[in-house]
């Protein structure tokens, strides 16, 4: 199941080291996650659902859904996608009812910052490295590493230039880290935000499993950059093992060289299915056919272009009716659709896969956010629940700015250029003297992200955006926060 060699990416991995599950010695290598070490050991149920006990597989492989729960040395409930393997690990089903203690002996750390940043994917790295300038910075991830979704982007961003347009997302990961790690600012990995209290003053409370230690953060100002999770489709079989978010199969393939099958199916033809089609070819993993429930392709007809002269076969107009197989996907039905979305009788054709990559959008992840009372509102063009927030990024709970993803569903690069602008105006009373040169370059930004949302990509975004904007300004009427 390991990819060997790769036209793009060059697979380093670490030392081999050796795990158990449920009691079985098992190889792996340093650097991946325990999910990806199962996986590469042909084990794919990683939990089993709590009242019916029906398999389940990894789904997101982002630690934004549940499904890979596992309980690692004596510890329950370790989302084993994010958290790295390491020797003598000993890697088991979780217990089937709840814990009665979950953290024995664990021990706190009180932390003081000006700006906490929640999230180190490209909103938040931007935002910490203006931000560092002019205030302490404490930036938190609940990943071992730096980056967010880029780490697993092999293509090259479009856009332009000064947004890194012709870099691959893997590049524009490394250099945002390069510039974090330069600067003076504190930085949390393996650490959950597990709640947000307003005392009076900002407060979160952050949790790192594996070492059983718990952080009380006061915090001046907070930046919320926690970005997106995939959406779920309903169908027959939809909870299989195998049926994967198309970012975890990303996750799976690009960043720990690990194939999740050996002919999948993907389900929605925007640009991120295409393009997950061609990573799978890269990766010599066969793919038999992309499902569009739209009348005509979403994405960039060049990336359709390239995947229709590899041989695979874009069926629009139609959906996924059933994912089957024991304990596993074996294969997939689907049919055609009317103009009312029901499937055609008849129109039915059966695909022998071994995994389904859904593809059908994001949506921004509130939980945190949603804990600070800020004001949250469903925008559909936004992706979903998104906290409305002014041209500063700045929610209606005053010191509380959201960034990236979780502000609208968009492109990294408008991320980036979201961050920055989140990251300069939370600081902006701690700049003394330079108050003014920090409004330029916000205006600078804002322009850069005006030109950005003038494609036709942008349309959607710009539609959401401004809605945000009004009903951000609706409520708080003359009381701007900025
Ligand atoms: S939380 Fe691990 S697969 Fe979703």
């Amino acid at each position: 199941m390991r990819i060997i060699e790769h036209p793009i990416i060059e697979f380093k991995r670490g030392r081999k080291i050796h795990f158990y599950y449920n009691g079985k010695k098992l190889e792996a290598y340093e650097g991946e996650t325990i999910a990806a070490a199962l996986y590469a050991n042909g084990i794919k149920i990683l939990s089993k659902s709590l009242r019916k006990g029906r398999p389940r597989g990894f789904f997101c492989g982002i630690g934004k859904c549940s499904s890979c729960l596992m309980k690692v040395n004596g510890i329950p409930n370790v989302r084993t996608c994010i958290t790295l393997i390491k020797e003598g690990d000993v890697v088991e089903d979780n217990d089937m009812v709840l814990p009665e203690k979950e953290y024995p002996e664990c021990k706190f750390t009180k932390l003081n910052t000006d700006i906490a940043i929640v999230g180190g994917g490209p909103a938040g790295l931007s935002a910490a490295i203006e931000a560092a300038d002019y205030a302490n910075v404490l930036l938190i991830d609940e990943n071992h590493r730096l980056g967010g979704q880029l780490i697993k982007q092999t293509h090259k961003f479009f856009g332009s230039k000064k947004e890194k347009a012709g870099t691959r997302g893997i590049e524009i990961a490394k250099e945002l880290e390069d510039e974090v790690r330069k600067k003076n600012i504190k930085i949390l990995l393996n650490t959950s935000v597990i709640g947000y209290y307003d005392r009076g003053y900002h407060f979160l409370v952050a949790v790192d499993k594996m070492n059983r230690t718990v952080y009380e953060i006061k915090a001046g100002k907070i930046i919320f950059a926690t970005g997106a999770q995939e959406n779920m489709l309903l169908f027959d079989g939809n909870d299989l093992p195998g049926v994967y978010g198309a970012g975890g199969v990303q996750t799976l393939m690009n960043v720990y060289g690990v194939k999740p099958g050996n002919v999948g199916l993907i389900v929605g033809a925007g640009n991120v299915g295409l393009i997950l089609a061609y990573q799978l070819l890269q990766a010599d993993v066969e793919v038999a056919c992309i499902v569009e429930a739209m009348p005509k392709i979403g994405g960039y007809f060049v990336h359709a272009a390239k995947i229709r002269r590899c041989g695979v076969p874009i069926y629009t107009g139609h959906s996924i009716k059933k994912a089957y197989g024991n304990e596993h996907v074996e294969g997939a039905i689907i049919a055609k659709l009317d103009e009312k979305w029901n499937f055609i009788e008849g129109s039915e054709k059966d695909i022998k896969c071994d995994f389904i990559c859904l593809a059908v959008g994001l949506s921004p992840t509130i939980r945190l956010i949603a804990q600070t009372g800020a004001d949250i509102l469903f925008i559909n063009e936004a992706g979903g629940w998104v906290a409305l927030h002014n041209e500063y990024m700045e929610t209606t709970k005053p010191g509380i700015y959201v960034a990236g993803d979780l502000a609208n569903i968009e492109e990294a690069s408008t991320a980036m250029l979201e961050g920055k602008i989140a990251g300069l105006h939370a600081v902006i009373e701690f700049a003394k003297n330079d108050k003014t040169k920090i409004m330029e370059k916000i205006k600078e930004y804002m322009e850069d992200l005006e030109i950005f949302r003038q494609g036709y990509f942008g349309i959607r975004p710009k539609i959401a955006k401004e809605k945000i904007w009004r009903k951000y300004h609706e409520k708080m009427g003359n009381r701007r926060n900025s």
